[in-house]
């Protein structure tokens, strides 16, 4: 039945009761079914309830229990409880052999004959014959135990109250299931129909008048609001976050990284990254085909750049083959933030009042020509820091990588020689993973050549550090996600992001 059908049963039971009440809904009926149920009283009280907010009626629940036989408990109605059958297994006194305990058991069974014995003893009857046998002590028996059952089984309780019913539970022959039904009276807005309250106070009603005669549905100020529908922050931008707290603790500020195209100058050419270098190439780097050509680095320091390319100097014999302004103009997606890093150095280096030691930051994205899989999109976030000062070294480097490190939670650290164009030495370094068990590489470094640095009029002696890692590795690893493209992308789980705690980076990746 619908909640609108048991709505018309209620006020129509109401309206016809002598009290104006329903002492018990299961009572209940619409079309001659029942509503008796459990099922039938959750329909009631979505009824109930309706009234209710419109004053139309008022009622109390009431918890009762329902009880049903057990297995055991039905097995009994069906055949005599233990004691009623040990009973019935014997003679009357004197009208044929008394039957001893092992014929019993064999007709019972061990265990009813020990609990029919028992009972059948205490209720007086049958008594011992000659040791170890018995005979009927009464005519006749009542199985009373199977009674109360069967009572139990067609009306859910026993007129003899909780006495009954708790030692029927407690010989596990019935259980107990609770079961809400009401009592039901006339409210204060009692009518035989639903009327519809309004629910707003409309333009309309003021004008025509209306809002005068309008019933208004009371306000429900129990009611849940709905959730509100705000912004979340994506898992990258909360790791981020971690990472310039450790970069402002050490005293670093950031550099602009707005500007996602580069010029072939700033991303290469200016960090001594040779023309002919195979990352140059247009399957790992993505041109921008209009604008066709960067604007001009200032044309003094791109002199130097050139020269130091093809015939070196500062210490250098340079790549010694041609380079090409017009390779040098190329506009790009930069490949890394270090592009942005070395626009910084050449500004500190030509700033009015010369060079000061500085430590710069960068956390933002960059682009590579890759193919995708779990772990690679074709763009990512690098965390790149610099550090610039007077005579510097790798042990330096090595010192802040410990110290900044360390407040991620990595505190074993292995370090590599590696390569890169423009640092040398370079290290790559590794982290002890608790989690994983094993080494893994965390970040590339090095301390900048000679070449990108004293083109830019950087004083001799001036030693620039840096280091620089993907924001999503971390984050992947914290956030325990397998595949990156649920990070980044149409596959990322909105609802997951929304509820997605801080992390905490110094916590450890265990
Ligand atoms: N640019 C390097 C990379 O993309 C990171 C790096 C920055 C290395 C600074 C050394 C110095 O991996």
């Amino acid at each position: 039945p619908t909640v609108e059908e048991v709505q018309s049963v209620i006020l129509q039971t109401l309206a016809a009761s002598p009290e104006g009440a329903i002492p018990d809904s299961r009572v209940l009926a619409v079309g001659g079914a029942s509503l008796s149920a459990p099922e039938g009283q959750a329909v009631v009280k979505a009824a109930l309830d309706s009234l209710l907010s419109k004053e139309m009626i008022a009622y109390q629940q009431i918890t009762a229990n329902q009880y049903l036989p057990t297995e055991e408990g039905n097995q009994i109605i069906a055949s005599g409880s233990a004691e009623y059958r040990l009973w019935s297994a014997l003679p009357v006194k004197g009208a044929g052999e008394p039957v001893t305990i092992p014929e019993l058991q064999k007709l019972l069974g061990a265990d009813a004959c020990k609990v029919g014995q028992a009972r059948a003893f205490r209720n007086k009857w049958i008594s011992k014959e000659g040791g170890n046998a018995f005979v009927r002590a009464k005519e006749a028996v009542e199985d009373e135990t199977a009674e109360q059952l069967r009572t139990v089984s067609s009306t859910g309780t026993h007129a003899g109250g909780d006495a009954v019913l708790k030692e029927l539970v407690k010989r596990k022959l019935v259980t107990a299931r609770k079961l809400l039904h009401y009592t039901v009276q006339k409210g204060a807005k009692f009518a035989t129909e639903v009327k519809t309250l309004e629910t707003d106070l409309t333009v309309d009603m003021l004008a025509n008048g209306a809002w005068k005669e309008a019933e208004f549905k009371q306000y429900n100020f129990a009611a849940m609001g709905e959730p509100t529908n705000g912004g979340a922050l994506h898992p990258l931008l909360k790791v981020r976050e971690e990472f310039r707290q450790i970069f402002f603790d050490m005293g670093f500020s950031e550099m602009p990284t707005n500007n996602f195209v580069e010029s072939a100058f700033w991303n290469f050419d200016a960090m001594f990254v040779p023309q002919q270098h195979p990352a140059r190439e247009m399957q790992d780097t993505f041109y921008v085909k209009d604008p066709v050509q960067a604007g001009k680095p200032d044309e003094e320091y791109f002199q130097r750049v050139s020269k130091t390319h093809e015939v070196g100097g500062y210490g250098s014999i340079g790549y010694r083959a041609p380079f090409s302004r017009i390779e040098s103009e190329k506009l790009l997606l930069r490949t890394h933030t270090t592009a942005v890093s070395t626009q910084m150095l050449y500004n500190i280096a030509n700033q009015p009042g010369g060079f000061k030691p500085a430590k710069l930051y960068s956390i933002d994205r960059v682009f590579r020509n890759e193919a995708t899989d779990a772990t690679h999109l074709a763009e990512f976030h690098q965390v790149e820091g610099v550090v610039a000062d007077y005579d510097i070294t790798l042990g330096h480097l090595i010192g802040f990588m410990k110290e900044f490190f360390a407040k991620t939670g990595n505190h074993k650290l292995r370090f590599k020689p590696a390569f890169n164009p423009y640092t040398e030495p370079s290290m790559e370094i590794f982290s002890w993973h608790e989690g994983l068990g094993k080494w893994i590489e965390i970040a590339n470094s090095g301390v900048f050549r000679p070449e990108m640095l004293e083109p830019m009029g950087l004083p001799k002696g001036v030693r620039v550090l840096g280091w620089g890692m993907s924001l999503e590795r971390p984050t992947m690893i914290k956030y325990k996600i397998q595949d990156i493209r649920t990070l980044v992308g149409h596959k990322t789980d909105l609802a997951g992001v929304k509820t997605a705690a801080a992390v905490r980076l110094e916590k450890g990746d265990e």
